[in-house]
C-alpha cells in the first residue's frame, strides 16, 4: 500500500503536457500500483499520473468501487460518437462539480502495463471519465470546459 499525494488545482504540474511512456518497467508498475491505492483511498472514478506529480501519459479508472481497475498507458481517443452533457468533478478540484459536454461514446487505443495494445470502448459516464483523464495528460482541467449557466 503506497498512496501518493494528489496535486491540487493551482499547482502548475497539472498544467503541463505529459510525455509518452517508453519503458514498460517496474517503475511504471509501481506508479500504476500507487495510483490504484491512491484512487481507491480517495474513492474516485479516475486518476491521471500528473495528478500525483508524474508527467507520464498514464491514467487509471474504476467503475465498480475499485474491484476492477482499468489501466491505460499512452491513451489516444480514436473514435467518438454523439454528445452528452453531465456534471463532473475531479480529485484535484475538491467540492466543485460543473457540467461538461463530452462524446457519448468513445473508443480509446492504449497499452497495458506490459506494453500490449488494448482498446477501451466506453459510453456515458465511463466515456466522460476517459476523456476527462486524457485531458489531464494535456494539462486540461474539466473547469476549462465547463458549461456555466
Ligand atoms: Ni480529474
Amino acid at each position: 500500500m503506497a498512496r501518493r499525494n494528489i496535486y491540487q488545482v493551482g499547482d502548475n504540474t497539472l498544467r503541463e503536457v505529459s510525455k509518452p511512456v517508453t519503458e514498460f518497467d517496474d517503475r511504471l508498475w509501481q506508479l500504476l500500483d500507487d495510483m490504484r491505492d491512491t484512487l481507491i483511498y480517495a474513492d474516485g472514478a479516475g486518476l491521471a499520473a500528473p495528478q500525483v506529480g508524474v508527467l507520464k501519459r498514464v491514467f487509471i479508472a474504476t467503475f465498480d468501487g475499485g474491484n476492477t481497475i482499468i489501466e491505460a498507458v499512452n491513451p489516444k481517443i480514436v473514435k467518438t460518437k454523439g454528445k452528452r452533457v453531465a456534471p463532473e468533478g475531479c480529485l484535484s478540484i475538491p467540492r466543485i462539480r460543473e457540467k461538461v459536454e463530452r462524446p457519448k461514446h468513445v473508443e480509446v487505443e492504449a497499452f497495458d502495463r506490459h506494453g500490449n495494445p488494448i482498446v477501451l470502448k466506453a459510453s456515458n459516464f465511463e466515456a466522460s471519465c476517459f476523456c476527462h483523464e486524457i485531458d489531464h495528460l494535456d494539462g486540461i482541467l474539466f473547469t476549462d470546459k465547463s458549461i456555466k449557466k
